[in-house]
């Protein structure tokens, strides 16, 4: 808790760009959350580093996302978005962390089974003990909410164990954090595999639509959206292409399936998917203003950089410091 506020943490890699479904699915439910709870949205460059990345894009992409979540709505004197390697507290605590935590239970993690065999050139320790850093982050916001996908959950599930494990030995250290369910988060799917989420790494540029995609290239991929080849408008599980375009159609524009359905009875697949690609361009547009002016402005961003790493800092080396009294280190001499 903080001022009385339950607390949010979460964390997001700056590989890949942002699509709509990042958007309509987690980003614009984050938005409302902001007054309730206190939020943390950490770009966790230092997971991202568990893979090899080419330096100047990963500083660029980092900043990029940052400036995404500015420009989507989030308010970062509210939210505090910032990065993880500027507050050097997750270093130490996942340190610490790694010493309470066992070998067979990073080798159970299907993240690390996965990403092994992607990259089995550079099986790195890093690679290894990720979600113990992931761990660390977490706990010492003492977060007792995490927006998580379902890929994550598994690691979530560990810092549950690794917090309880710590609490049990130390007494009551760490907030064991609980996922949080957004209430009607949209599931967008990708255009050219309906039934595949749509994903910010899919090696096919036409199945997501990007954020900073433009108004061509957004038409083009609505028209190059797989559906079947019946030709009716209808929100049905037979039809997942149609019924993705339904939904992404639907939340873009505040109206309801049915009358979604209703609107475009009778109307072919062409004239449909070109509705849809025309009211993403209309949603995106504000968006993409609002990151070309802040991209501008080095002053403000870097201001927001640097506020929002102190604040981080403060809350982080609170818990920090408690965690290294309770193993043992010695107090500081100041
Ligand atoms: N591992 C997460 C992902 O790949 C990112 C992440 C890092 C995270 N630290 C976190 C998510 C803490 C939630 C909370 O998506």
């Amino acid at each position: 808790m903080i001022d009385g506020k339950k607390v949010i943490f979460s964390g997001m890699q700056a590989t890949g760009t942002l699509t709509i479904g990042n958007y309509l699915g987690a980003l614009k439910n984050w938005i409302k959350l902001e007054n309730e709870y206190e939020c943390f949205y950490c770009v966790v460059d230092m997971h991202s580093i568990t893979v090899r990345q080419d330096p100047a894009e990963l500083r660029k992409r980092a900043r990029s996302l940052l400036t995404l979540y500015i420009a989507a709505g989030l308010n970062p004197e509210k939210n505090c978005i910032y990065y993880q390697s500027h507050v050097s507290a997750h270093a130490e605590l996942s340190w610490i962390l790694g010493c309470y935590t066992y070998m067979g239970e990073l080798s159970r993690m299907t993240q690390f089974k996965d990403k092994a065999a992607k990259h089995s050139e550079n099986i790195n320790a890093g690679l290894f003990t990720y979600p113990v850093l992931m761990a660390a982050d977490i706990l010492l916001f003492q977060a007792d909410l995490v927006p998580v996908g379902n890929d994550q959950k598994q690691h979530l599930e560990l810092t549950r164990d690794i917090a309880g494990r710590f609490n049990s030995i130390y007494g009551d250290v760490f907030t064991i954090p609980e996922p949080y369910i957004a209430k009607q988060g949209a599931r967008i799917m990708s255009l050219q595999e309906p039934t595949k989420k749509m994903s910010k790494t899919d090696e096919n540029p036409n199945a997501s639509i990007y954020l900073l995609d433009d108004p061509d290239t957004v038409i083009r991929k609505f028209k190059r959206a797989v559906t079947d080849s019946d030709n009716r408008i209808i929100y049905s599980d037979e039809k997942p292409g149609i019924k993705n375009l339904i939904e992404i159609y639907a939340i873009s524009t505040g109206k309801g399936i049915e009358e979604v359905e209703k609107e475009f009875d009778g109307v072919g697949y062409g004239d449909f998917k070109m509705a849809v690609g025309e009211a993403v361009v209309n949603l995106l547009k504000p968006l993409q203003e609002r990151y070309r002016e802040l991209e501008k402005d080095k002053a403000y961003i870097d201001g927001i950089i640097k506020a929002n790493a102190e604040k981080a800092s403060y809350y982080a080396n609170k818990t920090l410091r408690k965690v290294q009294k309770k193993v043992g280190f010695p107090e500081r001499i100041r």
